[in-house]
């Protein structure tokens, strides 16, 4: 079965982990900045992760050749159409303000050219999507209130709220930022569970409030954390290739994606960072579903996965597994 032609949703992006040394090289060009590597090349050497914190060093680096609108515009642009080629028909970025505005880049910058680049999209590629602000958890509470306050007249741009960066810190200290984007009407997630233990993936679903977990890979650890997930069918956002690049799993064949399938998770297949970790979210399929051995049905049950879980209107979801349902079929 070609997973490239399947209709699926993309819930865990992170837009600024799309951005390629190619790209990240022409906008310091353009911003009349100097990166600290020769070319491209000498960057893309340095994409060998031992965890978590050790990307994420380079990722907020990188991203400092981010300035204006513009940027974010070409930045999501080419995720987008990357995307759109894998199959993606609705996709939901999320974007990290609070990094950019401490280089003095404000928010309605970025929300203005990420939203123009999702209008774009919608026109070339009939693809749906949404912006997703997510807080760093390791600044703290007091710095998700600062950032909170500061785009509230964007509020209206945003899809929903979610919680990213290292796993450091009581996750539930983000219970009054989540419940004061609950009122204003948004949709709320958190990465949970990536390298750190089950309890923070209780506290985002009992303490934050969260409509889906991204990662939640280390729930297989606790029984009864599965038993309430299947439970109430709360979607998981995994990234194989992801997850492998920053060595929270030993290798993709060891990967936990169909142990969790199998124990009737709703778990969707998505790429993270994929201008890190070596591929978009076609080869995260292609990869993972080599590796584990995946069915075609599996397959399916992953795309059908992502378009329950998307944040979209009953019309759109109904269009999106019609079209799924249909492309399914015709490809025997
Ligand atoms: N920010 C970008 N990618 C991330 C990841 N995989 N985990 C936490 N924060 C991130
Ligand atoms: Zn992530």
């Amino acid at each position: 079965m070609d997973h490239r032609a399947l209709p699926k949703a993309e819930l865990h992006l992170h837009v600024e982990g799309a951005l390629e040394p190619e790209l990240a090289f022409a906008l310091a060009r353009r911003n009349g900045l100097t990166l600290p590597w020769a070319d491209p090349a000498e960057l893309l050497r340095l994409y060998q992760f031992r965890d978590l914190q050790s990307f994420l060093d380079l990722y907020y680096q990188v991203m400092g050749v981010l300035r204006t609108g513009a940027d974010f515009f070409d930045l999501a642009r080419a995720y987008l159409d990357r995307a759109a080629g894998d199959g993606v028909r609705h996709a939901e970025l999320f974007f990290d303000p609070q990094a950019h505005w401490s280089r003095g880049v404000a928010p309605r910058e970025v929300v203005a050219g990420l939203t123009d680049a999702l209008d774009d999209a919608r026109q070339r590629h009939g693809l749906s999507g949404g912006l997703i602000l997510c807080f760093l958890r390791d600044l703290g509470p007091g710095a998700a209130a600062e950032i909170w306050g500061a785009v509230q007249p964007l509020v209206g741009d945003l899809l929903g709220v979610g919680l990213d960066s290292a796993e450091v810190g009581p996750i539930e200290a983000f219970a009054p930022v989540f419940a004061q984007a609950r009122q204003r009407g948004l949709r709320l997630v958190a990465h949970a569970g990536e390298e750190a233990p089950p309890h923070d993936i209780w506290q985002a679903l009992d303490s934050l409030g969260v409509e889906r977990v991204d990662h939640g890979l280390r729930a297989l650890e606790d029984d009864a954390l599965v038993e309430r997930l299947v439970r109430d069918q709360v979607p998981l956002t995994v990234c194989p290739l992801s997850n492998v690049r920053l060595q929270a799993v030993a290798a993709l064949e060891r990967h936990p994606l169909a142990a969790m399938l199998a124990r009737g998770l709703a778990v969707t297949v998505n790429s993270d960072d994929p201008a890190y970790f070596g591929g978009y979210i076609g080869d995260n399929f292609e990869a993972a579903s080599a590796a584990l051995g995946l069915s075609d049905e599996a397959v399916l049950r992953l795309c059908r996965h992502s378009l329950e879980a998307a944040f979209v209107s009953p019309q759109r979801r109904a269009e999106l597994l019609a079209e799924l349902t249909a492309v399914a079929s015709s490809d025997g």
